[in-house]
């Protein structure tokens, strides 16, 4: 059985869900801070399978220490934790604290138990402003210009240090690049809590008139076009990832640290044209000043995942905005629905 912290969460819940197309049996641990459990129960719809699900913290190791004794978890993919770079910057005691100390309440009580293996959510935002591109895995990390950033940065620190202790240790950091997209059935997606600060959900709240336009944040980067560029990847590409990790770790020890992008990078107006094109609608926007803290560019080499995992991102950029428009469309109000919504075409 997988224990999945944060998995009633945007990528945690398309991790579920592959687990449970491939087989595993699933625990999820989420205090629910930032998503519903109506995501289980649509994942419960699409695999036949409901994962079990327990509502709680991940920085409680007495809760954690209960779990393992009680259920036979052999590994652990650890989504909890919280993501909005800005709040990050208004409350950071709350982003080391869930990010940096609850990985390590969870490693403290994983190591009670002796349970070893561990897949961590990781961000590119790691590499800090890279100089050249493409980013491998063997880029220095740099400085992250925010709390969240540095928070990743610090519990990836730890986890090395944790396993260069202990061989028994088995941690595989994936650093994702910029997950995106939905489950093609457009059951499950991402559901922002207020307004998104990423750039599809916005875009898809421009679409549907609940945002008037899109601010483009820098037409003067030293990129093709001005704006930023971007390694979007299609989110059941990265759940995939996630099951080609866990088969993985099963086989070696120590640390290994895999990048999870696609190795193409598409510019903010690209990201725009191609979404007009598959929405059939036009989306209004302006370009204003950089966004403090935004790097020009950004995209990964994905040949050490290729190499090592046998994994590869299969979906295209026109199959992620295909699928992120169902889900919007399928969930105006992302879970607030009561009932599951129909399957819409799109594209
Ligand atoms: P999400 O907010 O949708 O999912 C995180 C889940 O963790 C939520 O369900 C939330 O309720 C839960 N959670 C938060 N704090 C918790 C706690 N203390 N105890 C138990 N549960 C808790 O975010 P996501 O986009 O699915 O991200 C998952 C992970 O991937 C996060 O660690 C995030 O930092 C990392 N990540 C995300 C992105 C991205 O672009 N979405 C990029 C890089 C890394
Ligand atoms: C951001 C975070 C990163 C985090 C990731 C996933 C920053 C500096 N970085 O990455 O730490 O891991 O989200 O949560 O916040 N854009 C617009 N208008 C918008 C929104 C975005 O032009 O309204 C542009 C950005 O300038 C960028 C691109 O779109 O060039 C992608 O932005 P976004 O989706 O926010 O992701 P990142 O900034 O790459």
């Amino acid at each position: 059985m997988i224990l999945v912290t944060g998995g009633a969460g945007y990528i945690g819940s398309h991790a579920v869900l592959a687990l449970l197309e491939t087989g595993h049996e699933v625990l999820v641990l989420d205090n629910l801070c930032n998503s519903s459990r109506l995501s289980l129960d649509r994942v419960a719809l699409l695999t036949g399978r409901q994962p079990r699900f327990i509502e709680g913290d991940v920085r409680d190791g007495a809760l954690l220490d209960e779990l393992f004794q009680r259920w036979p978890i052999t590994a652990v993919m650890h989504f909890a934790g919280l993501k909005a770079v800005g709040e990050s910057v208004r409350e950071p005691l709350r982003y080391y604290e869930t990010n940096v100390a609850g990985s390590i309440t969870l490693c403290q009580a994983m190591a009670r138990a002796g349970i070893f293996r561990l897949v961590f959510s990781s961000s590119a935002t790691v590499y800090g402003e890279s100089v050249s591109m493409p980013i491998r895995e063997d880029c220095p990390t740099g400085i992250p210009t925010n709390p969240y950033g540095q928070s990743k940065l610090m519990a990836e620190n730890v986890l090395k240090a944790l396993a260069d202790s202990d061989p028994r240790w088995s941690i595989a950091l994936l650093r994702y690049f910029n997950p995106i997209g939905a489950h093609e059935s457009g059951l499950i997606g991402e559901d922002p809590n207020g307004t998104p600060n990423n750039l599809l959900p916005y875009m898809l709240q421009v679409a549907v008139r609940r945002q008037p336009q899109l601010s483009i944040y820098g037409g003067d980067y030293a990129t093709h076009d001005g704006t930023g560029v971007r390694d979007y990847i299609h989110v059941m590409d990265l759940a995939q990832g996630h099951i080609c990790a866990l088969e993985r770790l099963g086989r070696s020890a120590g640390v290994s640290v895999w990048n999870l992008g696609t190795g193409q990078g598409y510019s903010v107006l690209e990201m725009v044209r191609a979404f007009e094109q598959i929405t059939g609608r036009a989306l209004p926007y302006r370009i204003v000043a950089r966004r403090p803290g935004d790097i020009a560019q950004c995209w990964a080499d994905p040949s050490k995942a290729r190499v090592e995992l046998q994994w590869n991102a299969e979906r295209d950029l026109h199959a992620m905005l295909a699928d992120a428009w169902r889900w919007q469309l399928s969930n105006p109000q992302g879970y607030q629905h009561e009932q599951a919504p129909q399957a819409v075409m799109v594209g």
